[in-house]
């Protein structure tokens, strides 16, 4: 028996409903490879707000920190977006736990899935055997960059974008590192022809690429590369990025492949390493049984993949997904026209049930 701690945090809107899901395939993957698995679940974002006044509570941090693994489902509230001048926000919960588990690298791979390319806005025949995997920065750039705020007057708003040669190579180093795992192709998308920071981004992906001969850079601004992965997804391998063009560029890509509600992440850096879907809380869906768990199961396959280095239990979790979609056993925003959709809760059973 393998003993892993996993922090549970499931957070807000439809996070509870889908981490569940995910918690049915991490206990069917546990008894089939034996796993003796210990949850720990945790507050974090509006749940955490309203509870305790903090959306990334030292009392959570610290699950986290003694846990071999995060699972996190969604942060965010409709109740904050309309009031700009809230004190505190969920987001910031979860850039506060970012920042402090070290989480720098946030992996978001696009992969499509053939019994779904109908789904697609686009032809299917451009997004066919699209994959690639988008290496974001996560805890830099605009996001945490100071100052940020309002003038005296309230009539001026700013941010700064700060990155050091430091961030930049640790990042660009991962971007390389997964290309050489992958088809040797490396996209290093900015904005080199504006920013300060892009420059030194591009600078810095410039000296490594000689340690990387095997891998074939490119760079590639990133108006350009919104353009070009709606056009020709095939084109890229492993993109590497700052934080906020990683954050636009991800949700651009995923409607690639049908739904937001299939997309997993990592984030992984100095401490406990994070799994979670890149969608958002989904607030008007919560609590209605119908949200996709897909993108929260993958997101458990990534957790063993990552956090255990067991490829056999991810791939597991990942066959039965497959299984899942073959069998139409989906929730309504990814069912064929004419199939009956399955619940939130259905297709997490057909899935978990799969894997055993
Ligand atoms: C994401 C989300 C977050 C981000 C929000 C909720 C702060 O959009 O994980 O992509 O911008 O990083
Ligand atoms: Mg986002």
């Amino acid at each position: 028996m393998k003993k892993i701690n996993i922090a549970l945090l499931a957070g807000d809107g439809i996070g509870p409903e889908i981490v569940a899901q995910a918690v049915k395939a991490v206990d069917a993957v546990a008894a089939k490879y034996g796993y003796d698995v210990n949850y720990t679940p945790a507050l974090v974002g509006a749940a955490a707000i309203d509870a305790v006044g903090d959306p990334y509570p030292q009392a959570t941090h610290e699950v986290c920190m003694a846990s071999d693994a995060v699972l996190f489902g969604a942060i965010g509230d409709p109740r904050f977006d309309n009031m700009p001048n809230a004190k505190v926000r969920p987001e910031q919960g979860l850039l506060a736990m970012r920042k402090k588990l070290g989480l720098y690298a946030n992996l978001r791979p696009v992969e499509t899935f053939a019994s779904l390319l109908h789904r697609s806005p686009l032809r299917a025949d451009l997004v066919e055997g699209a994959d690639f995997l988008c290496v974001r920065e996560l805890t830099g750039g605009l996001y945490f960059g100071r100052p940020q705020g309002r003038s005296e007057d309230g009539c001026t708003a700013y941010d700064t974008c700060v990155y050091t040669r430091e961030e930049i190579e640790r990042i660009c180093r991962l971007g390389f590192e997964y290309a050489l795992k992958r088809r040797r192709k490396l996209t290093v998308v900015d904005k080199a022809n504006v920013l300060a920071t892009s420059r030194l981004w591009r600078e810095t992906a410039q000296a490594l690429a000689t340690e990387y001969p095997d891998v074939e850079v490119e760079y590639m601004f990133v108006d350009n590369a919104a353009m070009k992965i709606i056009q020709q997804p095939r084109h890229f391998d492993v993109i590497v990025t700052e934080n906020m063009f990683g954050d636009i560029l991800t949700d651009e890509a995923s409607v690639i492949t049908g739904s937001l509600g299939l997309l997993p992440s990592a984030s992984i850096g100095t401490h406990t390493s994070l799994f979670e879907p890149i969608h958002g809380s989904y607030p008007q869906a919560a609590g209605k049984n119908i949200a996709n768990p897909i993108a929260t199961v993958l997101s458990a396959a990534m957790m063993f993949e990552y956090a255990f280095a067991d490829m056999e239990a991810g791939a597991a979790i990942r066959r039965a997904v497959d299984l899942a979609i073959e069998r139409d056993i989906v929730t309504e925003d990814i069912a064929p026209a004419g199939v009956k959709a399955s619940s939130t809760t259905e297709a997490g059973d057909f899935i978990a049930a799969n894997i055993a």
